[in-house]
């Protein structure tokens, strides 16, 4: 059955081992090389990775200074990132911690009581299931942010214009998708292992300043995707600030 799936279940069964992840991260360690430049004197800076699978790039964050929360829907990852990595000494306000969660969920983040300089959502935007999915999901790390605070987000972008397999993708799989741009991702085998959407430059900045987010800057590069590494695709990397004050919620 390809109608009717639910991304929820189709992560929460994902092999952690298994679950795809870019191989580059010049574009996340720049930006939070220039995050860190402008905020010298607030260290560690406190991050959230939203989506963050086995907690590779996580711990590669924390490694680089910054404390740490990942949360991700796939408990077998969690488990797996908690035995690895998880690093939690009581006071230390340096640390790396797991939980297991629905960072899209409508009733908020397990981390509401804490807030981030920094929320980081790499590869996940895309693949978190239908528009109110998108919707609670940026709701969500705006409730998790300081004020000022930063928002990076990798997105997968439209790519039928560079790769006519994806015009095929799109075009097969609407009919069950009900969605422009979004297809199943399949193993080698052709089974269908989850849902994924591609978007528009301006989908992607109406979604996120419709959030409440500003300074929003999006940049697009042509890259290979992370589980087709023949294959050119187009990707987003998104930028904002969640504004000072609700009466600073201007471009
Ligand atoms: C494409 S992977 C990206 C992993 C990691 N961010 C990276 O870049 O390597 C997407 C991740 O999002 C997680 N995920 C999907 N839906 C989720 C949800 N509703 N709540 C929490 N995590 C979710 C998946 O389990 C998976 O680990």
């Amino acid at each position: 059955m390809i109608d009717n799936r639910n991304s929820r279940n189709d992560w929460q069964q994902f092999a952690p081992e298994n679950i795809p992840s870019k191989s580059s991260m010049s574009q996340l360690e720049q930006f939070l090389d220039s995050v860190s430049r402008q905020l010298p004197k607030k260290q560690p800076l406190r991050l959230l990775d939203l989506g963050c699978g086995n907690g590779a790039i996580s711990k590669q964050l924390y490694e680089k200074g910054f404390s740490v929360i990942g949360i991700d829907i796939n408990t077998n990852a969690i488990e797996a990132a908690q035995e690895s990595f998880a690093v939690a000494d009581e006071g230390n306000p340096h640390e790396l911690k797991f939980f297991a969660g629905d960072i899209a969920s409508e009733k908020g983040l397990l981390t509401d009581a804490q807030l981030f300089d920094v929320v980081i959502g790499q590869l996940v935007i895309s693949i978190i299931g239908n528009v109110d999915d998108r919707n609670n999901l940026l709701r969500n790390i705006f409730k998790s942010l300081e004020p000022d605070g930063w928002l990076y987000l990798s997105a997968s972008g439209i790519s039928d214009t560079i790769n006519n397999q994806y015009q095929q993708l799109y075009d097969a799989d609407y009919e069950l998708t009900k969605e422009r741009y979004t297809y199943f991702s399949r193993n080698k085998k052709g089974e269908v292992l989850y849902t994924t959407h591609h978007f528009s430059e301006t989908e992607l900045q109406s979604l996120i300043s419709q959030a409440g987010f500003n300074r929003i800057e999006i940049k697009c590069n042509r890259e290979v995707s992370s589980r087709r590494p023949d294959e050119a695709a187009y990707f987003y990397y998104v930028t904002c600030r969640k504004p000072t004050s609700p009466l600073s919620n201007k471009q």
